[in-house]
C-alpha cells in the first residue's frame, strides 16, 4: 500500500496558503482587465460547455493547484484505478466503474487479477439487452399473460439514487409504454405509497442490492411479495399454493447483485438475475447492471448512449493533462474553496427540473466517497475533507435559498447547469418559456459574480439602511454547465465528470474515496434497537437513558 502524500507539506500547498492569504478576489476588475479570461477558463469537454471564469481564481491561483495534484501523484493514482490496482485499500478491490462504459470490442482488453472484465461487462450488458427486448416487446409476461407497464425497482443508496434520477432525468425518453417506480425506504408508506395504483398482473419487481443482505432492501423485496401474492390471489389469477407463488416470483421479480446465491435463496430463479461486480462501488454502479430498470424503461438504445457519455469523459479525465482537465480543474477548485478559502458545501442547482434528484445522487456520490477522517493508510486526514453538496433546481432554489448564498456571511461555490433546448418547448403568450427560464441562470450567475454596489442602488434613488441591504456584494463563485439537450449521453457525461472531480479531490486528501465504513455502526445499533421497539425488555434497559426515554415515549403513543 502506497503511504498517501500529505498534500499540507507540499511546496503547493505553502503556495496556495499565501495566496489565500489577504486574498481579495474582485470579478468585476478580473473581469474588466482580462479580456481573455473567459475564453481561458472556458472548456468544451465532450458535448458539455463549462464555464470556470466566475470561480474566485487567476492564473497564479490555477497554477499552484495544479502543481498540487502533481505533487500529491493524482495521475499515478487515477491511471491505477484504470488499471484496476487495488486502490480500494480498506476492502483491497480494484475500482473500476470506468470499466462499464468501456465500448465493446475496447482495445487492448482490460484484465484484471486474471478476470476477463470487458467480457464480462459485455455478456451482463448483453443479457440486460436482451432481457428488456423481451419485457418492451411484450415477449415476456406477467404470469396471466399480460404486458408489464411499470418495473419498480427495490434497493437504497447506490441501488436506487443513480437510476431514481436517471429515470426522472430522461423521462420523455421513455417511449415504450414501460415506467420505472423506485422504492427504497423502509418506511412502509414508501412501499404502500408507490404500489397503491398498480396492478400486480403488469408489474415488475427489480431487486437491486449489491450485498442482498440490506435490511431496508430484503425487507420491502418481502414486502413486495407478499404484495404481488395477495394481490394476484384477490383477484383470482393464483390460487395461494406455493407453486403457483413460485411462479408468481419467476414471472414478476429479478433481481441484481453480486451475491448470486443470496437471489437465489430469495426464491428468485438465478436465470433471472443480472450480475455486477464488486470492484463496482455502490454510489459507482448506474452504469451496470443496476442500472437495468432505466434499460427497461427508456430501452437499451439510451442506456448505451449513456454508457459513451459517462466514457467520453472517462476518456479525457484518463488522457488530459491536468491544466486542462476539467474534472480535476473543477475538483481543484473545490479544494481551494473548501482548504483555503473556509467554504464548507457546495451547490448544485440544475436548471432542469427533470434534474430534481441530481443533488441527492451527488450527495451520495461526493459525501460517502469523501466523507472521512483517515486516510487510505489509517493515518488521519491532514485537513478538513468532504463538504457538504446540497442544491435544488433553479428557479424553486431562488425563491427559497438563494438569499443566504448571495448575502449571507458564508461562502457557497455553486454549479449551475442548463440545457439550450428544453424537453417541452412551450410558449406563453408568444414568448419562449424555457428561453426566460435560462434567463434566470444567467441572471443569477451574473449577480452572484458581479453583485450591485452601494453607489448602484443609491443611483436607483434608495437612500438610508435600505442601501446596505440591497447591496449585493458580489465574487461569490460559480461553475456554469451548458449542454445543448438533456440526453442520454450528455447525463453520462455529467455523471462521469462529478464521479472524476470527487476522485481528484480524495486523492489530494489521501482518501480512499470508494469504502464507506461510516454507515456501518448505524445498520448495527438498528438491529440490536430492534428488539427495543417490539417490547423486549432487556433490550430497551441495555439502552442509553436517551434512547430509552424515546422508547418509553413510543410504548406510550402506540
Ligand atoms: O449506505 C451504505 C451502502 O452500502 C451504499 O454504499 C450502498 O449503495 C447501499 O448501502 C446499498 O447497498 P446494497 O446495494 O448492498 O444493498
Amino acid at each position: 500500500m502506497t503511504t498517501p502524500i500529505d498534500a499540507t507539506t507540499t511546496s503547493a500547498w505553502g503556495e496556495l496558503t499565501a495566496r489565500a492569504d489577504g486574498f481579495a478576489p474582485d470579478l468585476r476588475r478580473w473581469f474588466a482587465d482580462d479580456p481573455g479570461r473567459v475564453e481561458r477558463l472556458t472548456f468544451d469537454l465532450a458535448d458539455l460547455r463549462i464555464d470556470l471564469s466566475k470561480n474566485l481564481v487567476d492564473d497564479g491561483i490555477l497554477a499552484s493547484l495544479v502543481k498540487l495534484a502533481d505533487e500529491v501523484h493524482l495521475t499515478e493514482r487515477r491511471d491505477a484505478m484504470f488499471r484496476g490496482e487495488h486502490i480500494n485499500t480498506t476492502e483491497d478491490r480494484p475500482v473500476l466503474h470506468t470499466a462499464l462504459r468501456r465500448p465493446a470490442g475496447a482495445e487492448p482488453r482490460l484484465v484484471v487479477d486474471g478476470q476477463d472484465i470487458d467480457g464480462d461487462v459485455q455478456r451482463v450488458l448483453d443479457a440486460m439487452t436482451a432481457f428488456a427486448e423481451r419485457v418492451r416487446s411484450g415477449d415476456w409476461v406477467g404470469i396471466t399473460g399480460k404486458r408489464v407497464t411499470h418495473v419498480v425497482n427495490i434497493g437504497i443508496g447506490g441501488s436506487d439514487l443513480g437510476p431514481a434520477m436517471v429515470s426522472a432525468a430522461l423521462e420523455p425518453f421513455a417511449t415504450a409504454g414501460i415506467q420505472a417506480r423506485f422504492i427504497s425506504n423502509i418506511d412502509p408508506f414508501d412501499l404502500a405509497h408507490k404500489t397503491e395504483d398498480l396492478d400486480p398482473e403488469t408489474t415488475l419487481f427489480i431487486v437491486v442490492s449489491k450485498t442482498f443482505t440490506t435490511l431496508e432492501t430484503l425487507t420491502n423485496a418481502r414486502l413486495a411479495r407478499d404484495w404481488l401474492w395477495s394481490g394476484l390471489a384477490a383477484s383470482g389469477a393464483i390460487d395461494g399454493s406455493e407453486t403457483q407463488k413460485t411462479d408468481a416470483v419467476a414471472h414478476h421479480f429479478v433481481a441484481v447483485s453480486t451475491a448470486l446465491d443470496k437471489v437465489a435463496a430469495f426464491g428468485i430463479d438465478p436465470a433471472n438475475a443480472f450480475a455486477f461486480w464488486d470492484w463496482v462501488g455502490g454510489r459507482y454502479s448506474v452504469g451496470s447492471a443496476v442500472g437495468l430498470s432505466l434499460v427497461l424503461e427508456l430501452g437499451p438504445d439510451a442506456f448505451r448512449e449513456m454508457l459513451a457519455g459517462l466514457h467520453a469523459v472517462d476518456e479525457h479525465f484518463a488522457t488530459t493533462p491536468l491544466e486542462r482537465n476539467v474534472p480535476v480543474l473543477m475538483g481543484l477548485l473545490n479544494v481551494w474553496y473548501t482548504n483555503f478559502l473556509g467554504a464548507q458545501s457546495h451547490a448544485v442547482l440544475p436548471y432542469a427540473q427533470q434534474l430534481s434528484r441530481f443533488p441527492a445522487y451527488l450527495q451520495q456520490l461526493t459525501m460517502e466517497s469523501n466523507g472521512k477522517r483517515v486516510r487510505w493508510d489509517g493515518s488521519p486526514v491532514t485537513t478538513d475533507t468532504g463538504e457538504i453538496f446540497w442544491g435544488e433546481p433553479g428557479t424553486n432554489g431562488q425563491h427559497a435559498f438563494y438569499q443566504l448564498i448571495h448575502q449571507g456571511t458564508r461562502l457557497i461555490p455553486a454549479d449551475f447547469i442548463g440545457f439550450v433546448n428544453p424537453a417541452y418547448p412551450l410558449t406563453d403568450d408568444g414568448r419562449d418559456v424555457h428561453g426566460l427560464f435560462l434567463a434566470n441562470f444567467l441572471a443569477q450567475t451574473k449577480a452572484l459574480a458581479f453583485g450591485k454596489t452601494a453607489e448602484e442602488v443609491k443611483a436607483e434613488g434608495t437612500t438610508g439602511p435600505l442601501v446596505a441591504a440591497r447591496t449585493f456584494p458580489g465574487n461569490r463563485p460559480t461553475t456554469s454547465i451548458f449542454a445543448p439537450a438533456l440526453t442520454p449521453r450528455v447525463l453520462g457525461e455529467l455523471i462521469a465528470l462529478y464521479e472524476h472531480l470527487t476522485f481528484t479531490q480524495g486523492v489530494v486528501w489521501g482518501i480512499n474515496s470508494f469504502d464507506q465504513w461510516g454507515v456501518e455502526l448505524g445498520k448495527q445499533l438498528a438491529l440490536q434497537i430492534a428488539p427495543a421497539i417490539e417490547g423486549d425488555a432487556d433490550a430497551a434497559a441495555a439502552q442509553d437513558a436517551s434512547t430509552r426515554a424515546l422508547l418509553d415515549y413510543y410504548r406510550a403513543h402506540r
